[in-house]
């Protein structure tokens, strides 16, 4: 039992060690429920040696020694009997280098721990004047040290926090004696000395929950807002499961969560980098699923635009950060620059109740309230009372409510004084009321205006509208003058009045705005080259990034066609698509713009040695689920079917927090998606990603892309290129295959062939075979084996056989892959083994097909020796 799975923390190569770990789990969970025979009370005079375990009454949590990491640290602390997660560690500065550790109760009620030797290694510091003391370890994981003749408590467990928060424990603070209840990161994930990183309550101004690595402010919660944090309203969403509470007492400001009857066990956990996660404990898999964790985005970075800045992730831009109205940034350069910490300042000073010209409030609607370190509160005041107060007092920069329970705005008043800092755009965000200047007023009394006429008349109020809509269009019209292209664009201004009430918004570019921005396409601004030619980063507009797609020439469309097809592809919005921002059409050039992605494509992290560690499980298999929801949109969701057919690992995408977008959808419809020139012009596809029936018969279908699905998936549990290296890999041989004259069949065996006879990676066959000799877990990349659910991990091997079976009508419809990845138990059918690339190509052996026979011998060796 004490031998806590040294395993986990060696990661080493293959399934053996998930194996072992998955027994080891089995036979702790069977250990644990062995020993119920164990007591949950330690009395006066007796103690608890290295071996021996406290366990709490209902069986969920187990006091004794154990070894996280190297064998020879030894730490006394508790856990959660099914998995053997510590929630607490006494010793964590002062590990015992050997097995002598014996837990004591002394004389006094004080908890001692002891070496070989009789030296204290730590101590509870309790000193009750009790000779009668005992410690209990309660079902909440909570170990008290009551004295048994008044039943005082003297000490508890609770009150000392490592890292890890459990229901019933407290977050927050006793104003009256300084005590702290906060967390404090572990050193490594097998070190459990003190960490860098801390998280506590902040309760200068509004109760607020903060992380801190070292002396620096990372995230904050934002203010409790008598519901939730402001920040984070999504705690509403579960407060069912994890009843969230913020106590305010004299003695007493904390957060607590209760868990409600049948909720699974749930802790929260701040790691060793300072995330804070909420695990949630899964008793049929025996896994910890991660429920949600903090910080989530670049916005929830602490102070990320500065003072007066405002974080919104939800833009097309890449510029996460804007200035509140009526500021502008400090340093504009910085800012384009994107270094926004330099935050913004007033257009105008205010006046401050100077004669006829009086300041006012503007309300920054639906966002997470500003630090209120240094804030005023008071929580007897109405809004109203509050709006006075600040109009009242000239160093009063912002107001708003304190607690919005009850309707009407809320009630409770919190001021600010200085900068307003961390201020960013969430759902069911809250409203701020900013004091500017008058002249900085006018574009909300425009609104107060139409709100005074509206139960006037409706008809005044109609025509007021469409007065208003007119300028809103002509002001977006004139923010656009600058993308819009005027002239030389073929009399295609203004896209959306083909489409009438379709109101789509595809500006066109002229192509000097795009040379510009890319430097005249400098080889500097290129981000990659692919089938359809090359890619470059741009800013337009000043301040938004964008990718540039140069279509290669020739595609043999004509511009009217081009023209709608963009419009089409522009109208696909999904999460896990690239969003096409526009277009530009010069002359035989055309070229598409695309919201830029700062992270790399997942090739760059899967396939690199260095970069893979930063896709745990969790994240791939999130991967995973993203692009079969995006493929099974452009399939089946979408108003037109879409057949992607060049997907593959570098064209999918990451955003910041590692969400997959497909890139390239729709250009084989963009590229003239007649297929027949596809087969005798040009090679639409990768190899390795394309299906047999595709590659050799040109015949493709939405099932052909549930074939590249499949490749994808398995690279992304293997971690290795399946079946061939990439094209990319060897452009010289591609260009020179590409213009030979013959079938695009014949020049697909003739690069397998050469391919395989150089060093290659993976086939199906052997992922196939591995499969059905039940040792898949082989296929499972090392850097996912310390944190893999075997279940998940089989699951998706499983999937990923069943999308490359070579029988396009077996199959699975992207419906189905993305049913069976969010229902695990579905039962599956067993995969076919997939012969057909090697099958095809021993025939190519046979027929001898103006191949050198040595070349085919060797290729033959490579497919069917493996
Ligand atoms: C622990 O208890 C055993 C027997 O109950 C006793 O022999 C031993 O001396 C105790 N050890 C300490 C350090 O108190
Ligand atoms: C353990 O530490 C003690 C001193 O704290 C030392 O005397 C002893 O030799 C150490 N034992 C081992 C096995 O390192
Ligand atoms: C508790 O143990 C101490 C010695 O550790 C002893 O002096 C005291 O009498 C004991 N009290 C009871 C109630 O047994
Ligand atoms: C107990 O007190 C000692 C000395 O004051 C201190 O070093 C130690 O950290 C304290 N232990 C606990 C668990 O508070
Ligand atoms: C019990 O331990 C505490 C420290 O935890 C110490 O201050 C106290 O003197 C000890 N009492 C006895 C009787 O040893
Ligand atoms: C949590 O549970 C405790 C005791 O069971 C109870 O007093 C408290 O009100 C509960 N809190 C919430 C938020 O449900
Ligand atoms: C009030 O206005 C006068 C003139 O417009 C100006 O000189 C003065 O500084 C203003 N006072 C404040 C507090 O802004
Ligand atoms: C609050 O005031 C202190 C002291 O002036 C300052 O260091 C700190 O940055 C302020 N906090 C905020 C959030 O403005
Ligand atoms: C204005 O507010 C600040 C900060 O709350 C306070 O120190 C100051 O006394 C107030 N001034 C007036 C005139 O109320």
């Amino acid at each position: 039992m004490q031998e806590k799975s040294p395993v986990m923390g060696a990661a080493a190569a293959n399934i053996f060690h998930l194996r072992v770990i998955f027994f080891s789990l089995v036979l702790l969970s069977l250990a644990t429920s062995a020993a119920g025979v164990a007591p949950d009370t330690l009395s006066n005079g007796s103690n608890i040696t290295d071996g021996n375990t406290l366990v709490s009454a209902d069986g969920s949590f187990t006091l004794g020694f154990f070894s996280p990491g190297l064998p020879s640290r030894r730490y006394l602390g508790i856990w959660f009997s099914e998995s053997t997660d510590a929630v607490w560690v006494a010793n964590r500065d002062s590990p015992l280098n050997d097995t002598t550790g014996v837990l004591v109760i002394n004389g006094t009620g004080g908890l001692l721990l002891v070496d070989g030797s009789g030296q204290a290694a730590w101590s509870s510091n309790t000193t009750g004047p009790s000779s009668s003391a005992a410690a209990q370890l309660l079902e909440s994981g909570n170990l008290v040290v009551r004295d048994q003749s008044t039943g005082a408590v003297l000490w508890q467990s609770f009150d000392h926090p490592s890292n890890t928060l459990i229901a019933g424990m407290r977050l927050g603070k006793n104003p009256q004696t300084g005590a702290e209840w906060s967390l404090t990161s572990w050193r490594a994930p097998d070190d459990p000395a003190t960490g860098d990183c801390r998280r506590v309550m902040d309760t200068k101004g509004l109760p607020d929950c903060v992380s801190w690595r070292g002396t620096a402010k990372k995230y904050r919660t934002g203010p409790w807002n008598g519901l939730w944090f402001s920040g984070v309203p999504e705690m509403a969403s579960y407060s069912s499961m994890f009843a969230n509470q913020v106590v305010v007492k004299p003695d007493e400001i904390a957060y607590v969560f209760n868990a409600t009857a049948g909720a699974p066990f749930s802790r929260l956990v701040l790691s060793e980098v300072g995330v804070l996660q909420r695990l949630v404990w899964d008793p049929s898999s025996k896994v910890w699923n991660t429920f949600v964790q903090a910080p989530r985005d670049v916005c929830d970075d602490y102070a990320k635009c500065g003072a007066f800045g405002l974080c919104n992730v939800n833009t097309a831009s890449t510029l996460f950060c804007s200035c509140m109205a009526g500021f502008s940034p400090v340093s504009p350069s910085q800012w384009s620059m994107r270094e926004t910490s330099g935050g913004c300042r007033r257009n105008a000073p205010l006046e401050c109740g100077n004669g006829s010209t009086t300041d006012g409030f503007m309300a920054v609607r639906g966002v997470k309230l500003p630090d209120t370190d240094n804030a005023t509160v008071d929580m007897g005041a109405t809004l109203e009372e509050c709006r006075a107060r600040c109009f009242a007092n000239c160093s009063c920069v912002a107001y708003a409510a304190a607690d919005i329970r009850g309707g009407a705005g809320g009630s409770g008043c919190v001021m600010w004084t200085a900068d307003i800092v961390d201020v960013r755009y969430v759902d069911k965000g809250q409203d701020l009321y900013l004091r500017l200047a008058k002249s900085e007023l006018v574009s909300s009394k425009r609104k107060t205006v139409i709100k005074i006429l509206l139960p006037v008349t409706a008809c005044l109020l109609l025509l007021m509208m469409n007065i208003f809509l007119a300028w809103l269009c002509k002001c977006i019209g004139k923010r656009r003058k600058k993308i819009i292209q005027k002239k030389g664009l073929l009399g295609y201004v203004d896209a959306s009045n083909k489409l009438g009430d379709e109101n789509l918004d595809l500006p066109f570019v002229s192509f000097g705005d795009i040379a510009a921005a890319t430097n005249n396409f400098s080889d500097d601004n290129m981000l990659g080259q692919g089938g359809f030619g090359k890619v470059y980063k741009g800013m337009l507009d000043d301040d938004k990034q964008v990718a540039i797609k140069r279509l290669s020439k020739g595609s043999g469309q004509g511009v009217e066609e081009f023209r709608n097809e963009v419009v089409l592809i522009a109208k696909l919005q999904h999460r896990n698509l690239v969003r096409l921002l526009g277009c530009c059409i010069h002359g035989d050039e055309k070229l598409l713009i695309y919201e830029y992605l700062p992270n790399k494509s997942l090739d760059a992290f899967i396939f690199d040695p260095a970069s893979k560690y930063v896709l745990d499980w969790p994240t791939r298999f999130k991967i995973i689920k993203g692009v079969a929801r995006g493929l099974l949109y452009l399939h089946q969701d979408s108003r037109l079917t879409i057949i992607h057919r060049d997907l593959k690992s570098s064209n999918i995408l990451l955003d910041v927090d590692m969400s997959p977008k497909i890139s390239d959808f729709g250009m084989a419809r963009i590229f003239g998606g007649n297929q027949q020139e596809a087969n005798t012009n040009r090679v639409v596809g990768t190899y390795g990603y394309m299906s047999p029936e595709y590659a050799m018969d040109g015949a493709f279908s939405v099932k052909s892309d549930t074939y590249s699905f499949g490749v994808i998936l398995l690279e992304i549990v293997s971690g290795l290129k399946i079946s061939l290296p990439q094209l990319t890999d060897f452009p010289n041989l591609l260009a020179y295959v590409s213009t030979m004259e013959c079938s695009i069949s014949i020049q697909f065996k003739l690069i397998l062939l050469i391919l395989h006879g150089l060093d290659y990676t993976f086939t199906l066959v052997q992922a196939w075979s591995l499969w059905k000799d039940d040792k898949a877990m082989d296929l499972v990349d090392e850097s996912i084996v310390e944190n893999g659910s075997p279940t998940e991990v089989l699951l998706c091997i499983h999937i990923g056989l069943l999308c490359v079976q070579d029988n396009p009508s077996n199959r699975p419809l992207m419906s189905s892959v993305v049913f069976m990845l969010e229902n695990e138990t579905t039962a599956l059918s067993a995969p076919i083994q997939p012969l057909y690339f090697a099958h095809r190509t021993s025939e190519a052996k046979q027929t001898g097909e103006n191949t050198s026979s040595s070349i085919n011998d060797m290729s033959l060796t490579v497919l069917e020796g493996r």
